[in-house]
């Protein structure tokens, strides 16, 4: 009999700190960068964002997504026999997070546990691996995170990339099943737009060599995101054998609100069924998808045997699309 994949709880965590737009451009303006709550609403749909207190990491997050995944899906840590963090601001530059979360979780069965670094694509790339790992009879019972403190990694002199993002983490429990959750996956890279996303500074000789803050061309990634998502979506609903008609929920990264309305209407689904938490959350990279899927989940939104689409787009260029049955 062939064996599948399913999403059996979901979680998420926000850090307690909320910063909204006026908060921040009053923040900004004492270093004389000037934005304002009207423009990033209107060109981002944000309206506030949350960040982690000074010395909590990732893995605080994740760990906080982690035990409320596991409690939707009735099962203990002990249970899990593999575990992925999606992350691009990891705890250290090694370990992985997903060690350093293993350990949090207080687990001792010697489960394997990794990263995925893929940017605001990490969630649908670590999904996507782990429902192929159990596919293959290597894994039962699977966490699934995404987090993210980028607050760390941004540059708050830089008006265009400072007002976007925000920090969070998401999480899901996949388990083996005889019935199909996971139904299809889709992964693309393009690394010749390294550039267009990135931190490019990195550790060497004892010390930062190069630019340790995100920087990005907006438009441009902007360009590529729209055009890459419907793609990406297209083949996802073609391999599962499902038309776009039979999607209840998109379940967009959660980067900007007019990318979503682009996705949405190039698809033909109307708004009502696109999630969308970017106004509360600002952009979470890894985070994002896993931070709205749960909140649709909690909120009596997603329903058990719906269609959902999850679609991610980020640096490396990456970008990839999950078609999944709840
Ligand atoms: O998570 C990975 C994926 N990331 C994304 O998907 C992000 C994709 N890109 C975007 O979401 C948008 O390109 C941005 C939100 C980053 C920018 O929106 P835009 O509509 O492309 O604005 P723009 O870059 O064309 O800038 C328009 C104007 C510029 O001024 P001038 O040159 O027209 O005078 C900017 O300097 O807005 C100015 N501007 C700002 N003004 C106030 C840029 N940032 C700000 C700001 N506050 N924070």
């Amino acid at each position: 009999m062939r064996r599948y994949s399913r999403i059996v709880g979901t979680g998420s965590y926000l850090p307690p700190r909320r910063v909204s737009n006026d908060e921040l451009a009053a923040e900004l303006a004492g270093k004389g960068v000037e934005t304002s709550d009207e423009w990033i609403i209107e060109r981002t749909g944000i309206h506030a964002r949350h960040f982690a207190d000074e010395g909590v990491c990732s893995s605080d997050l994740a760990l906080q997504a982690a035990q409320r995944a596991l409690e939707a899906a009735g099962l203990g840590a002990q249970e899990l026999d593999l575990i992925i963090v999606a992350t691009s601001t990891p705890d250290m530059v090694f370990p992985s997070t997903a060690a350093i979360l293993q350990h949090k979780l207080g687990i001792s069965n010697g489960c394997p546990a990794f990263d995925v670094q893929a940017v605001c694509s990490g969630f649908v790339y670590a999904l996507a691996v782990a429902d192929a790992m159990v596919q293959a009879g290597s894994a039962r019972c699977v966490l699934v995170v995404g987090s993210e403190v980028f607050s760390r990694i941004l540059d708050f002199s830089d008006r265009t990339t400072c007002v976007l993002f925000g920090d969070g983490a998401g999480a899901v429990v996949l388990q083996a099943s005889d019935t199909p959750g996971i139904l299809a996956s889709d992964l693309h890279a393009d690394g010749q737009h390294v550039g267009l996303l990135c931190v490019p500074g990195h550790v060497s000789g004892g010390g930062i060599l190069g630019d340790p803050l995100l920087r990005m061309d907006g438009q441009a990634v902007f360009k590529l995101a729209v055009s890459v998502l419907e793609k990406t979506a297209h083949a996802a609903l073609e391999k599962a054998g499902i038309a776009a008609t039979e999607v209840d929920w998109l379940v967009p990264h959660q980067a900007n609100i007019r990318i979503m309305q682009s996705t949405a209407r190039r698809l033909h689904l109307p708004m009502e069924k696109v999630v969308v938490t970017v106004a509360e959350h600002g952009n979470t990279s890894a985070a994002s998808i896993p931070l709205a899927l749960d909140h649709a989940v909690r909120a009596g939104q997603i329903k058990p045997g719906q269609n959902v689409l999850l679609e991610g787009v980020g640096g490396g260029f990456t970008w990839g699309s999950l078609l999944v049955k709840m």
